[in-house]
């Protein structure tokens, strides 16, 4: 029997977690036995828990409850609490999702301790080194030993990085292997879209029209944190809710809702609250969120994950992103340079 430990924490993690997890339960149980770790990064009921029972993912049987903190403590904390557990549970392998603190925590607490650390999504970059999660990433696919990629792009990036294409098993950190496999994100996007289509009420619940609506994320730090950043983004969804008359909802991400009212203009937090089209609401299910995506006219983001779901559900999609330095071929348009906002169209074409 192998053992893994897989550590989730942030919302995406959890979900893309349920991927892997089902798959253990249906076709490997007899041959692993997955421990999930929780490091407690997201904890609001609907941030966390509401994605467990939906998703069917398998209880965690660790939490550390580390909470919000800045980057170093809160790194620090997971760290130290996967290391007990590491010691604890002796396993072959550490799974590691994504870019977050938590992807980097387990990375570092495991690479140390010579416990081979699998990373999915390894390879993805936004040559972007202002971005935490640009260091989570390239932190922990140096510190892997098995990387999986979803894209052909993060493969090369990984092999630009100066991994081998080709290594001999037995694998180690200092003989890893890379692949190019496919997307967890995917996987779920096709396994839960049926359901989302039953079992979810939102577009009902919200009294909203199907492909009448925009749906919004926005939760980036470098949109949030800064005030000018997070005024235009504010005041670019007011302008086109109400000069194109078109309903706008936004399920915000709590860094979000806890800046708004420190970060916007006193004026534009008013109109925004004010404007009868624009629709805050709390972050929403897995399910709820599929069928918002899917019914959307179209969707504006700075989520990673959400970005890719607008493309697997062929929505158009504007990313909401602060460019620094991107390819300029991956740029079909670009304007609004002097607020620093880039948008994207991401269309079918691209990808
Ligand atoms: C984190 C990840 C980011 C990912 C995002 C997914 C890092 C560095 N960033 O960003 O890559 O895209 O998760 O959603 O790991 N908060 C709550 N309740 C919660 C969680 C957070 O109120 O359940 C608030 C707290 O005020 C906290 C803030 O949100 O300080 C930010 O949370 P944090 O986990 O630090 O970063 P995210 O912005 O969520
Ligand atoms: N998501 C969700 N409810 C929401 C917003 C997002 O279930 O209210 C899902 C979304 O469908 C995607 C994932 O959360 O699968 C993306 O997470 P997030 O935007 O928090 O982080 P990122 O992908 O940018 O790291």
């Amino acid at each position: 029997m192998i053992k893994i430990i897989t550590i989730i924490g942030a919302r995406p993690q959890i979900i893309k977690a349920a991927a892997l997890s089902r798959a253990i339960k249906n076709k490997f149980s007899n041959k692993i036995n997955e421990i999930i770790v929780h490091t407690g990064q997201h904890y609001d009921e609907n941030m966390s828990n509401v994605f467990f029972s939906e998703l069917q993912i398998p209880k965690p049987d660790y939490n550390l409850n580390v909470g919000s903190a800045g980057h170093g403590k809160q790194t620090a904390r997971m760290i130290i609490g996967i290391e007990e557990i590491l010691f604890r549970e002796k396993p072959d392998f550490i799974v590691l999702y994504g870019d977050t603190n938590s992807t980097l925590a387990g990375a570092i607490a495991a690479a140390k301790i010579h416990i081979p650390v699998v990373h999915i999504e390894a390879g993805l970059r936004s040559f972007n080194k202002k971005m935490p999660e640009e260091i989570n990433r390239i932190t922990c696919d140096h510190a892997s030993t098995l990387l999986f990629s979803p894209t052909k792009t993060g493969f090369n990036n990984l092999v630009r990085e100066g991994f081998a294409i080709k290594n001999k098993s037995p694998f180690t950190i200092d003989n890893p292997q890379i692949y190019h496999c496919g997307d967890v994100m995917y996987d779920n996007s096709l396994f839960f879209s049926e359901i989302a289509e039953k079992k979810s009420d939102i577009i009902n619940k919200l009294n909203l029209k199907k492909n009448k609506f925009i749906l919004v994320t926005i939760h980036r730090d470098n949109n949030t944190d800064d005030p000018i950043r997070l005024n235009s983004v504010f005041s670019a969804l007011n302008k086109i809710s109400s000069e194109n008359k078109i309903t706008t909802v936004l399920p915000l991400h709590p860094r979000t809702s806890k800046l708004l009212n420190k970060n916007l203009s006193k004026k534009l937090y008013q109109e925004i609250f004010k404007n009868q089209y624009i629709k805050i609401i709390q972050p929403v299910s897995f399910l709820d969120m599929i069928a918002l995506e899917k019914n959307a006219k179209i969707i504006m983001t700075d989520s990673g994950g959400v970005q890719k779901e607008a493309y697997f559900f062929e929505k158009p999609c504007v990313i909401i992103k602060k460019l620094l330095r991107i390819k300029l071929q991956l740029l079909p348009m670009q304007m609004n340079k002097k607020l620093l906002i880039h948008i994207i169209i991401l269309s079918k074409k691209i990808n």
